[in-house]
């Protein structure tokens, strides 16, 4: 699939640029014409791939995220967020549905399901003391105007 555009952007793991994130891949991939809807699930993946490198991968540390976005041939969007936090020891069980580990934060164990169910693709690569790197594609609609 042909690369149409791209942008890179690297950030501290603050909780503040959650809102960074999604802010900017909106401002990316509005040029694509997503619909209301569209760009409201890719917020949200965004937002939950974003939270898990700031409270798992680096939990209580700080470090770098960086996220690309590109706009692909044939209205895909891809995205990818990656850190360089502590890693995940078993990919499987950690997408599970409910799985979690921190439960004492109230967190629900559903962020990889919000991922998953939002886009089209999803797939993470990790390793314990490396890092995470989450991938995600949507291909949006073509619809009237
Ligand atoms: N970037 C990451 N780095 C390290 N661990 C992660 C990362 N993303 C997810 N995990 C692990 O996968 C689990 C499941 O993630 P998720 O489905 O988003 O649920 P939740 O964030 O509510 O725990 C987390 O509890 C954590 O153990
Ligand atoms: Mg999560």
């Amino acid at each position: 699939m042909e690369v149409l555009n791209e942008v890179k952007f690297t950030m501290p793991s603050l909780s503040v640029n959650e809102g960074t994130a999604r802010a900017f891949v909106s401002s990316f991939i509005v040029q694509a014409d997503p619909t209301v809807e569209e760009l409201s699930d890719i917020r949200t993946a965004v937002s939950e791939a974003v939270t898990n490198a700031i409270v798992h991968g680096y939990r209580g540390t700080e470090g770098k995220i960086e996220l690309t976005v590109r706009l692909l041939s044939g209205r895909e969007i891809y995205i990818r967020i990656k850190d360089s936090g502590c890693g995940i020891p078993d990919v499987k069980q950690a997408m599970e549905p409910l799985y979690t580990t921190s439960p004492e934060e109230e967190r629900s164990g559903l962020g990889f399901s919000v991922m998953e169910s939002f886009m089209d693709k999803l797939t993470v690569r990790s390793r314990v003391g490396r890092g995470t790197v989450v991938t995600m594609r949507k291909r949006l609609s073509v619809h009237g105007r």
